[in-house]
């Protein structure tokens, strides 16, 4: 019987559980099935473990929304793919935290011959989201002066390198000094170190008292005012996540009226929402990869069954990049 993860409650890390599990018999006509030789780690992971975001299903739940591997079964009605392809998928429904399971042919990609499936574990999902927030959320130009939160992150230094290539000059933010070298080794023109610097003055001196034009939050709660400062009038705030937390209660008049200020609370599977978004937002990360432009920055592999560990790490602000989990 294969492995995988699951929760029967909503906790720390800790409720991660390694147990065996039964794959259904019959394969739905519109499924695949994938042996999986790679996961990846996702902040959103640990918003669904906690509770924080709702589950479309009952407990217990396998988590995860990325994984890679290669097809050994396809369902009556797939005939985009065959038994042998290399594939991935960055998407609902959950349960990518396992050795092999069934996923629905319309929403899978196939991983290009230059692209490992670690790697296409380690990137898909991150680097989607880049590409939906920089070129069709808000389309980032040269010698735009950008501000992005967590630089040193998964989706953060794909967003440093993404910003490089489109010559944007992005200040990312970090809370060490070794996030601070691995984002400018990335291509972030400035650094900024919430812990050591003002955010909101540094900001203002970089763009000469203008603020910048786009704000891109994930980490909600703590950052949320000092980031809607930084933006110029009729700014862009981008709310992408809360890896501190949720933002509380917002007057949307005195929050937003003083500069006319923009908001969106996007997520990626509405900027993937059909084959063809998908297709758009996938060839453009890979067009980045294949012409070196973005490189995967896998910072540590673990063992599926030590998913709990790689939780602990995640949310202890340990990580310089992304995390893979191996079945
Ligand atoms: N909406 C979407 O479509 C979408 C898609 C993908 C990801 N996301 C969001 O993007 C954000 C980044 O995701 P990721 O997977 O790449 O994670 P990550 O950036 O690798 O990890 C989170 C980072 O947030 C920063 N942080 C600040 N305060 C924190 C706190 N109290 N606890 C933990 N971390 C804190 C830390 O960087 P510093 O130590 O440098 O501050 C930490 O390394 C998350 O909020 C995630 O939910 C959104």
């Amino acid at each position: 019987m294969p492995n995988r993860i699951v929760i029967s409650k909503f906790g720390g890390p800790e409720v991660l559980k390694y147990e065996k599990y039964l794959l259904p018999e019959q394969i739905d006509p519109n499924n695949i099935r994938i042996e999986q030789t790679s996961i990846g780690l996702n902040y959103i992971d640990t918003y669904h473990r906690t509770g924080l975001y709702p589950l479309p299903d009952k407990l217990p739940q396998c988590l995860g929304l990325e994984g890679a591997g290669r097809v050994v079964e396809i369902g009556n009605n797939v005939n985009h793919i065959k038994i042998g392809d290399r594939v991935a998928y960055a998407s609902p429904p959950l349960g990518a935290y396992c050795e092999i399971r069934d996923f629905p042919a319309d929403k899978i990609i196939k991983i290009p011959d230059f692209i490992s499936n670690d790697e296409a574990a380690s990137i898909l999902l991150q680097g989607m989201t880049v590409e939906y927030l920089f070129e069709r959320l808000y389309r980032i130009k040269k010698n735009d002066i950008i501000l992005f939160h967590a630089a040193a992150g998964g989706v953060g230094l794909i967003a440093c390198q993404w910003a490089k290539a489109i010559g944007c000059k992005m200040i990312g933010t970090v809370s060490t000094k070794e996030k601070e070298t691995l984002a400018k080794e990335n291509g972030c023109d400035y650094v900024i170190n919430y812990k050591e610097q003002n955010l909101v003055e540094k900001v203002m001196e970089i763009t000469e008292n203008k603020g910048v034009p786009v704000v891109y939050d994930g980490i909600g709660k703590d950052t949320f005012n000092k980031s809607l400062d930084c933006l110029q009038t009729r700014g862009l705030m981008v709310s992408f996540g809360q890896s501190s937390g949720m933002v509380d209660q917002v007057d949307l008049h005195k929050t937003f009226n003083p500069k006319s200020l923009y908001y969106t609370r996007p997520t990626l599977m509405h900027y993937t929402r059909n084959k063809e978004e998908l297709e758009i937002s996938s060839n453009s990360l890979f067009e980045k990869i294949k012409s070196k432009k973005i490189k995967p920055n896998i910072f540590k592999t673990y063992n599926l069954k030590d998913a709990n560990k790689a939780h602990e790490e995640l949310e202890s602000r340990k990580t310089l990049g992304s995390i893979i989990l191996k079945p």
